[in-house]
Parts: structure tokens; C-alpha cells; sequence
């Protein structure tokens, strides 16, 4: 069973679903899938749209209760894909912006499609002097992170964990999403893999893609650690062990990337 951490299936509040008939069509593929759980994370302060805590739990509420009248056995959890602002600190220390399950443990993080902002590792630092941790959605569809992916491993280093999305493992969003998902994951700077869904076609609330690709790139211990273990670890508000990470990554990967990354 699988638990997605980064999922827009709330109906009509962002890019994902349209209403609520996308919603539950969403919530049936994932159920298919093996999913049991998916966080409803829509997008707050990335100057489109605006998702506050409390906006979250009402709608979350709604959905919730027509998945229980469908007889749709998917439990839904509250999130949100926080753009990564200056102005984020101030609104996880107000509360009025969602954390991971609404556990105050994790945050999940959006950077722009095409660069790194200026001044993200002091926004990422703040974060973390809150006791929060920084989850980095999707940085393999990151330009910049794809040329400079030793960007990502010095955020992981200082606390920050990595969430690829199933489909780029696949090649759906291109082969340079996907060698970077490879190497993102070989290198131990991912540590969860999500659907990021936004419909119930294309793309879909679908995880179990992943556990082919991930498997043949480093072990079955890892893509169980990367697609299980350290979702749940997240929504229950726990901090995953990154050190049973380290232990399933195989040696000749792990020596390859860091030695080009991290050595002075
Ligand atoms: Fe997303």
C-alpha cells in the first residue's frame, strides 16, 4: 500500500481537479493503484493561487465526505505545495500555511519551473530553524537543479529531503527529467516518490509506475524506502531515517555521485 505525498485532488481550488466528479475519478485510480492515503496538496503563495491552512481543512472536510458517501476507500490528509517565497517562514510561524498531515513535522516545497530563486537557502534555513522539515518537490523538473544537482545534495546535507514525481522515473516528462530522477536518486538525495497528480488522465494519481525504474537504478530495499517507508514516516509526522537510505543505495552508485558532488 501506498501513501501519496503530493497530490492535487482537491476540486476546483487550483490546477488539479475541476470539480468534485474529477476528484472522486482521481480518488478511484488511486485506490486501483494500491494508494491508501493521498495528501491533498494544492498550490499557496506562488502568486496564482491562494490555499490557506484553514481554506485546506474545509475543503478537505467536503471531499472526505462525499468519498464516504461514493464508498471510495481513500483517506484523504491535508497539505499543501508552498512556493518557495521569502514571505513562507512568517506564514508556517502564523500557521496559515498547511504542513505536511498538519503534523507541524514537514513542509512540501515548490521551487519555479526554470531557476533557483535568489536567497532559497536562506528561506530553506529559516525553515529549519522553525523544527520544520523542507521537502523539495519535484526538483528533477527544475532547470537549474538539472544542471547543478549538487545544488540539491548541499540542501539535503543541511536537513532537507527530496520528493520525485512517479512519472518522471517513467520518462513521461522526457528523458532529461528522468536521467536526472536517476542520478537525483542514485546520488541519496531523494527520499520520497509522489504522483504530484492534477487529473484522472495523463496525469494521474499513479505511484506503483515507479517501482520498476527505481528498482533496476538502485535495490528493492530503496524503491521500498522511497515509495512506503518514508511517506508514512512524513504523514504521521515522523522524521524518516535517512540512514537506512544510505544502508539500501548500492555502493557503486553512492561512491560515484558523491565523489563528483560533495568532495571540496
Ligand atoms: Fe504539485
Amino acid at each position: 500500500m501506498f501513501i501519496d505525498l503530493h497530490c492535487h485532488i482537491l476540486p476546483g481550488i487550483d490546477d488539479g481537479a475541476r470539480n468534485l466528479d474529477q476528484s472522486l475519478a482521481m480518488a478511484r485510480i488511486a485506490v486501483a493503484d494500491g494508494i491508501k492515503t493521498s495528501l491533498a496538496t494544492p498550490h499557496h503563495l506562488n502568486g496564482a493561487y491562494h490555499n490557506p491552512a484553514e481554506s485546506v481543512r474545509a475543503n478537505l472536510l467536503r471531499l472526505a465526505e462525499a468519498l464516504q458517501r461514493e464508498s471510495i476507500p481513500l483517506q484523504v490528509l491535508p497539505g499543501a505545495e508552498l512556493h518557495l517565497v521569502p514571505e513562507l517562514p512568517e506564514a508556517l510561524r502564523e500557521g496559515t500555511a498547511m504542513t505536511i498531515a498538519d503534523r507541524r513535522r514537514a513542509v512540501l516545497v515548490e521551487l519555479p519551473v526554470h531557476h533557483i530563486p535568489h536567497g532559497a537557502e536562506q528561506v530553506l534555513e529559516a525553515i529549519l530553524a522553525q523544527g520544520l522539515t523542507p521537502v523539495i518537490a519535484h526538483p528533477e523538473r527544475n532547470s537549474e537543479l538539472r544542471k547543478k544537482p549538487e545544488r540539491l545534495a548541499q540542501w539535503v546535507a543541511s536537513g532537507c529531503l527530496g520528493q520525485v514525481t512517479a512519472q518522471s522515473c517513467t520518462g513521461h516528462f522526457g528523458r532529461s527529467a528522468q536521467q536526472t530522477a536517476r542520478l537525483m536518486i542514485q546520488a541519496g538525495s531523494i527520499h520520497v516518490v509522489a504522483s504530484d497528480a492534477h487529473r484522472d488522465h495523463r496525469r494521474v494519481p499513479v505511484i506503483s509506475s515507479a517501482l520498476s525504474p527505481i528498482t533496476k537504478w538502485t535495490s528493492t530495499e530503496l524503491a521500498t524506502l522511497l515509495m512506503q517507508r518514508f511517506p508514512a514516516d512524513l504523514a504521521d509526522g515522523r522524521q524518516p531515517d535517512t540512514a537506512l537510505l544510505e544502508d539500501a543505495l548500492p555502493r557503486r552508485t553512492r561512491r560515484r555521485w558523491s565523489s563528483l558532488w560533495l568532495t571540496p
